[in-house]
């Protein structure tokens, strides 16, 4: 006879939450079972996107209405993550439910928001997977091949890393002490490029600039800065006054910024020193 599948409650069922959960229903490695969210209404809209067929799952009010299940998934905002836990923990502490596995979603938090859990005796753990999820329809189709972060209690890592590779998600470990600095490293990499570029044009249209020579110059630059970057590296593909270690250059442009915008002055004056150690100019060389 085939073993019931493992059942998954979730609290939150967002962007995240419905996607994950409508593709672990579709390739039949979780039942589906209760739903949380700020309303009923909201939770039994997930709950038809999630999985409609499944007559059992069910739209709950609180956490409290929530049936034990194997699997917790907590796919609220971060900030409500720690508080969500603590819940679900004083009910399951009442209840007496037997240790089950939790995990969260966020790439900036560890396990440790779900402490509470682990004190009970739950296995937990984060999985974060690599991806803008702007709509639960857009995940759904573009899931595949997304990189996976999971962090936490090895008995839960183990488990996740089987759910999301079952989904076409590319795993990968990430240490515990590691978790901060690992999702800082994933803002370095994505946040900051929209920000520069905002800049750019702001200064560019200063200068009295086009808007379709500034739409134009946003084409070619992004893309040609990512071509290079990915054929030659981050070092080889640098430019630019600080790459050529031209001091006195960047000292005139950044006192050109400062009159201009002082807060992007001092982002300029940052950028520059990185990348002047990057190009391996690190100390300004003696006046003549
Ligand atoms: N979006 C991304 O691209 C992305 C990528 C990777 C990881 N993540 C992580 O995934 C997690 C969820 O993000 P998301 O984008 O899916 O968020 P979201 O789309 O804003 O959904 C949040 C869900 O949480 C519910 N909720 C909010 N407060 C709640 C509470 N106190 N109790 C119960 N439910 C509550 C909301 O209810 P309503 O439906 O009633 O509003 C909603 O269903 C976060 O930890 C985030 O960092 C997000």
């Amino acid at each position: 006879m085939a073993q019931p599948l493992p059942t998954l409650n979730l609290i939150g069922a967002g962007r995240v939450g419905q996607t994950l959960a409508h593709l672990w229903t579709r390739c039949g490695v979780l039942r589906v079972q209760d739903v949380l969210t700020r309303s009923p209404d909201s939770a039994q809209s997930a709950l038809d996107f999630i999985a409609p067929d499944i007559y059992t799952a069910r739209a709950v009010a609180r956490i409290a209405d929530m049936r034990p299940a194997n699997i917790w998934l907590l796919v609220v905002p971060d900030a409500q993550i720690a508080a969500c836990a603590q819940v679900l923990a004083a009910n399951a502490r009442q209840r007496t439910d037997t240790p089950a596995l939790a995990f969260h979603c966020s790439g900036a938090q560890s396990a440790e928001s779900l402490a509470p859990l682990r004190d009970l005796g739950w296995s937990v753990a984060s999985a974060h997977p690599v991806l803008s999820f702007a709509s639960p329809q857009s995940a759904v189709a573009q899931f595949a091949g997304t990189p996976c972060a999971l962090e936490g209690d090895a008995a839960a890592c183990d488990a996740l890393r089987h759910l999301f590779t079952a989904i076409g998600a590319a795993c990968f470990d990430v240490r515990s002490q590691d978790k901060v600095l690992y999702h800082a490293a994933a803002v370095l990499a994505t946040n900051f490029a929209p920000v520069l570029q905002t800049l750019a044009e702001a200064a560019w249209h200063a200068t009295g600039m086009p808007d379709d020579l500034v739409l134009h110059l946003r084409e070619r630059l992004l893309r040609n800065a990512v071509d290079n970057i990915v054929a030659l590296g981050p070092q080889k593909a640098l430019t630019g006054p600080a790459a050529r270690g031209d001091f006195a250059a960047i000292a005139r442009q950044a006192a050109v910024v400062a009159d201009w915008d002082p807060q992007a002055a001092a982002a300029y004056r940052a950028l520059s020193d990185l990348a002047l150690r990057m190009a391996g100019h690190a100390t300004e060389p003696p006046q003549a």
